[in-house]
């Protein structure tokens, strides 16, 4: 507190990110970032923008990489919207496309940037609950608010909510803008970028940082009606004209150029999230069902606060939260191989 605070940063809670160690050799397993690293290609890319041209402002447009993922995933350039890692387009959403005077729906246990944002922008959050085994009920979104949101599939849980589902929260609220938070999307789901065309109120967030394994290069974008990316464009450019510099723009296009990487890194989440889930199980487990690059789970006998805790001080590191409904569980993110073999020898020796 100081008496140079304006009485908004006053009364602001901020969001905390998961811890980033200091300390070599852990098994880092608590931010979801992807082990697998990025495509060469996205090194090569960079290193050659490592010249005098950093001199110059980047496009302010980010043209050309809006040109490849517009390319990517069949839409128009003109569909997206570009920001310096999906927070900040998050955050711009929640500014431009949400009505400030009523509720903003979402999950109650989900992504805990959101009621951040609220509080950032002075918007009133209201929770939904998800059912008894964490799982998104449409027929709970058919409510006046000023807009929705919810991850899909959705963190911490895991829990992924199909196409026709997302399309009835869509049809239940034509007049209200409709997110869905695809940050984990490539690890088994279905985008509902496919459903932009047909729903002028759908916008679908995506980022670099867990699939294509940038989460350092800060790069996430929104794909929707023109419409709703100029709204944020206008946000974007009356706050900071160039939100993504020079090599994350090359870097970021680099790795949608190559396929065959994206696909090999899916791939290996997937089938370690498989064993990590077995390995769970057969240590009395119960994890949630995950279409992401972790997976929540709850020990049927210790609380999570102490495995994780115990963990920690054999060097594993996995995120806790200390929340209604969820403080017994583990969210832990998929790691290597090596990664996984070391936290189930650590869960076992416990
Ligand atoms: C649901 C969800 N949305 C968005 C993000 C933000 O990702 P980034 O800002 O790295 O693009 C995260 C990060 O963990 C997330 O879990």
């Amino acid at each position: 507190m100081s008496k140079f605070w304006s009485p908004q940063v006053s009364s602001l809670v901020p969001y905390v990110p998961g811890e980033q160690p200091k300390m070599a050799n852990l098994v880092k397993l608590n931010t979801n970032e992807n082990p697998f690293g990025p495509s060469p290609k996205v090194i090569e890319a960079i290193q050659a923008e490592l010249n005098d041209s950093l001199r110059l402002y980047p496009d302010p447009e980010g043209e050309s990489l809006r040109q490849t993922i517009a390319g990517y995933h069949s839409v128009k350039p003109e569909q997206i919207f570009l920001g310096n890692g999906s927070d900040e387009v998050l955050a711009h959403i929640f500014y431009a496309l949400f009505q400030h005077g009523q509720p903003v729906l979402f999950p109650d246990v989900t992504y805990s940037f959101y009621p951040v944002y609220c509080g950032l922008y002075n918007i009133e959050g209201k929770t939904v609950p998800l059912t008894d085994s964490f799982e998104i009920n449409p027929e709970d979104y058919k409510q006046p608010s000023g807009g929705i949101i919810f991850p899909n599939p959705n963190a911490p849980t895991g829990r992924y909510l199909g196409l026709e589902h997302v399309e009835a929260i869509l049809q239940a609220n034509p007049e209200r803008v409709v997110v869905v938070d695809e940050a984990y999307i490539d690890f088994g789901g279905e985008t509902a970028i496919t459903l932009v065309d047909q729903y002028p109120n759908l916008l679908v967030c995506q980022t670099l940082s867990k699939a294509r394994s940038l989460a350092g290069l800060r790069v996430g974008f929104a794909i929707g009606h023109p419409d709703l990316v100029e709204a944020l464009n206008r946000v974007k450019n009356s706050f900071n004209s160039y939100p993504l510099d020079r090599l994350a723009l090359a870097g970021a296009k680099a790795a949608y150029e190559d396929e065959a990487w994206f696909q090999k890194s899916c791939k290996g989440v997937i089938s370690e999230r498989e064993r990590v889930t077995k390995s769970l199980e057969g240590l009395n487990f119960e994890v949630l069902p995950s279409k992401a690059n972790f997976v929540f789970a709850r020990h049927r006998e210790n609380s999570g606060e102490s495995l994780a805790k115990d963990l920690r001080e054999q060097g594993i590191i996995v995120r806790h939260f200390n929340k209604p409904r969820i403080s017994d569980f583990l969210r832990i993110t998929i790691g290597t191989p090596e990664q996984n073999d070391a936290l189930i020898a650590g869960l076992k020796s416990l």
